[in-house]
């Protein structure tokens, strides 16, 4: 299950807290850098193999992912693997840098350029340490979903990954609430690929898309249409204003010609939801099919599909699901599937019909994201174990904890509370906070926020709720804002 990341883990990670121990195994290396760290350092025999555990009994360091190894030699790495040490480090010199990798540690280098590793990857002041990401996705995921992604090697042609894929498939079929006439393609790409290749799918020639602009994503979803040569109308709207369904009936009614309305369910852009059901009926209505850009939404928020009118939906594996990053899928609704049927492919790599053609029959046509998939099989167990309708649950106390915890800085959302997501608060800038400098001094206390986009750009910022959080962990964050506002004074 998700793993709970406590206020104390974001102090380690803010404060770039190194290993607590590390154990050289073999002939000594020169750990000054890491004893500077408050590290403790023990020496340990190679050929033991209990030895990484014997130095952490010895300093009662409990959990061998807050150990260290370094070791010139091929046995210590064997040994270090053995213990499942966090970082295994192997000098080259005694033993060749071809032994010492083919024991596969994490990383050989030279005696001179450990320093330099060490900095960059274990010490204090390293770069690349964890964060509680407050951005719209890529999401905060748990160790069992990393773990997922570091599996087995796989070939997408054989019965293993059609089995994976087959499983993943009918997850995302139980999340969304639909039944197996539902079509499942998967793309190796993000969001937006999975929104260009059903756009393109949708749509048939010599006939036209109903685009919802009222964001970015809407914008995106306009300048795709206009790029593969698709005759389009807009609905425009102002960016804290949501679709409206009247206004959809209207130009359905007077051009018979549109085939498709394509909307953004939630605008990440603000935070706003669209309401995609009454324009889904609407469209029904018509005859006309419906694209929904459900990438920021999925997951999280209320989404009736089966019978709905909706018939192509656009995600992807690294928001409200809690995967990583590099798998996008569309599902597909039965009158969707008869659609693509009757649109020649405009494209080679953004063919939905042949996705969904390689996903019948075990058979994907390009390179699937292999590691993404096996990192969303992981996701999605962790959805169902909780019930989809809890998770979207979680996401929508996480939300109220959010708005409680901006109120508590007197700040309010640009979108009123009615059109607001599960996930994403956009907030004015208070006069006279810079950007940068705001995210700058959050960054330093281990929070990640995001800047505003399009015409938001210098007036807003975002902070988001999506992947493993807990609600203390944005009630930290809380007290955090208010000091780099220089609204309160620093929590003890
Ligand atoms: C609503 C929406 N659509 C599309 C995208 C594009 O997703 P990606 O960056 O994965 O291509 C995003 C990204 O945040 C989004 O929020």
């Amino acid at each position: 299950m998700t793993r709970a990341i406590s206020p104390e883990t974001v102090r380690d990670w803010a404060t770039g807290r190194a290993l607590d121990l590390w154990v050289v195994l073999g002939e000594p290396v020169d750990l000054t850098a890491a004893a500077k760290d408050g590290a403790v350092v023990r020496g340990g025999d190679p050929a033991d193999p209990v030895a990484v555990f014997s130095a952490m009994r010895e300093t009662n360091v409990l959990d061998v992912r807050r150990v260290g190894v370094v070791t010139r030699s091929p046995r210590g790495v064997a040994t270090a693997r053995c213990s499942g040490a966090a970082a295994v480090v192997a000098i080259e010199g005694t033993a060749s840098a071809g032994d010492l990798l083919a024991a596969e540690p994490d990383v050989v280098v030279d005696e001179a350029a450990f320093a330099g590793l060490y900095a960059t990857r274990y010490g204090t002041t390293r770069a690349r340490r964890p964060q509680v990401l407050l951005n719209p996705g890529p999401a905060l995921t748990s160790d069992a979903v990393k773990r997922a992604a570091a599996g087995v090697d796989l070939c997408h042609r054989e019965p293993e990954y059609e089995s994976l894929e087959r499983d993943v498939r009918e997850k995302l079929r139980r999340v969304a609430d639909v039944g197996p006439s539902w079509g499942v393609a998967f793309i190796s790409g993000s969001g937006t690929l999975a929104t260009e290749t059903a756009l393109r799918a949708a749509t048939r020639p010599g006939k036209r898309a109903l685009i919802v602009v009222n964001g970015v994503y809407g914008e995106r979803l306009h300048a795709m249409a206009t790029r593969a040569g698709i005759d389009v109308v807009v609905h425009e709207r102002d960016w804290t204003e949501a679709a409206d369904p009247a206004v959809v009936d209207e130009l359905m009614g007077a051009m018979p010609e549109i085939d498709v309305v394509a909307i953004v369910h939630h605008e990440t852009t603000t935070g706003m939801l669209n309401p995609v059901s009454a324009i889904a009926g609407v469209a029904r209505a018509h005859g006309v099919r419906v694209l929904v850009d459900a990438v920021s939404s999925f997951g999280a928020e209320e989404l009736e599909l089966e019978g709905s009118g909706i018939d192509f939906v656009c995600c992807s594996s690294n928001k409200c699901l809690q995967g990583l990053p590099g798998a996008a899928f569309v599902l597909v609704s039965p009158t969707g599937l008869e659609r693509i049927e009757t649109v020649p492919p405009s494209s080679v790599y953004l063919d939905l019909a042949g996705y969904l053609r390689g996903a019948e029959t075990g058979s994907p046509p390009f390179t699937p994201p292999i590691p993404a998939v096996a990192a969303l099989d992981a996701a999605l167990d962790e959805v169902l174990v909780r019930g989809p309708e809890a998770h979207r649950r979680l996401y929508a106390e996480r939300a109220a904890v959010l708005d409680e915890v901006l109120a508590g800085v007197g700040l309010e959302p640009i979108v009123p509370p009615e059109r607001r997501s599960r996930t994403v608060r956009s907030v004015p800038l208070p006069p006279g906070v810079d950007y940068t400098v705001l995210h700058d001094r959050l960054k330093g206390e281990g929070f990640v926020i995001y800047a505003g986009q399009g015409a938001l750009a210098d007036s807003i910022f975002r902070v988001c709720c999506m992947g493993t959080l807990e609600p203390a962990i944005l009630r930290d964050f809380g007290s955090r804002l208010a000091v780099a506002l220089e609204r309160e004074p620093a929590p003890a």
